[in-house]
């Protein structure tokens, strides 16, 4: 039977839409911050990328600025001028990493990434947490103290199914190995996601904190038998395609999920269930 309903396009914009309100996305000149600055815009946000490059490809209506997020007073600064500009900081997206790249784009992350855990440099290490971890730290904390003023806000922390199960060294050459540091980061993201959900439970209950555990994203630079490898993990077959977050992120960031928090959400293919 044909369906005589007319969609209701009100009613799902409405649900989904961002209009007025203001996004900082950290990391938003990477492969998939594009994505998301991309998509947030669209659904009717001001949005602003705090990374330490400058993404020419990025249209102008995105506003770009160069943030380092380990440092903490820039991070502050940065957040109360973007507030000071639009009125509010009502969605804040922890997406920086540093996240060792594969085939065609490994050199731009370096083969040190890719050392046996007991060679692994103390630098890398620290690196690694001083982005992934203590930066989402410094700009949750900024962004915070506007939220809490405004009773209202939507903070959404990127993990990786690295914080839900071990990296699988036998899908990279042999000899390589995912930094230990990855999946300690990833992991410790979602105990921040619970501890801060937990806080503005008690400071500002409007406040919501979540996070994704993404599985990997094919890019068009990964060699056939790394894709092939990837796809035999999860139960699609196949990596995700760099676009495929967008929904589940948008929902995240929209009234849409007006009774989530605390929660992590995982998007993966099915990977962690097997
Ligand atoms: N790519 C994947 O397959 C995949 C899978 C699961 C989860 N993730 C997660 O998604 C997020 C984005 O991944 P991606 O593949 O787009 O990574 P990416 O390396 O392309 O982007 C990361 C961005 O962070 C920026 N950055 C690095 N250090 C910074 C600092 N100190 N201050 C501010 N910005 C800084 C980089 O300049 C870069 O633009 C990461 O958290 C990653 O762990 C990625």
């Amino acid at each position: 039977m044909a369906l005589n309903k007319k969609l209701d396009r009100d009613f799902i914009a409405n649900l989904f839409s961002l209009q007025g309100m203001t996004a900082i996305i950290t990391g938003g000149a990477g492969r998939l911050g594009v994505q998301y600055v991309t998509a947030l815009k669209k659904a009717g946000a001001n949005v602003v990328s705090f990374d330490v490059v400058i993404n020419n490809a990025l249209g102008k209506n995105i506003q770009q600025e160069k943030v380092d997020i380990t440092k903490k007073d820039d991070v502050f600064r940065a957040t109360d001028i973007v507030e000071q500009k639009y009125g509010s900081v009502d969605i804040l997206i922890n997406n920086a990493a540093f996240n060792p790249k594969v085939g065609k784009d490994a050199d731009s992350t370096g083969s040190e990434c890719w050392l046996p855990h007991e060679d692994y440099p103390q630098s890398l290490w620290l690196k690694e947490f001083d982005i992934g971890l203590n930066g989402a730290m410094y700009c949750t904390q900024a962004s915070a103290r506007h939220m809490i003023r405004q009773n209202s806000g939507i903070i959404l922390n990127i993990a990786s199914t690295s914080a839900i199960t071990a990296p699988d060294h036998r899908k990279y050459e042999k000899g390589k190995f995912k930094s230990a540091a990855y999946p300690v980061v990833k992991t410790a993201l979602l105990g921040l996601t619970r501890s801060w959900a937990a806080y503005f439970a008690s400071t500002a209950p409007n406040v919501r904190v979540n996070s994704v555990c993404l599985g990997a994203v094919n890019f068009g630079s990964m060699e056939p038998e790394f894709l092939a490898k990837l796809g035999q993990r999860n139960m699609l077959g196949r990596p995700a395609k760099p676009d495929e977050y967008n929904g589940l992120i948008l929902f995240l960031c929209s009234d849409a999920s007006s009774f989530i928090t605390g929660s992590i959400v995982t998007a993966d293919g099915g990977q962690t269930v097997w």
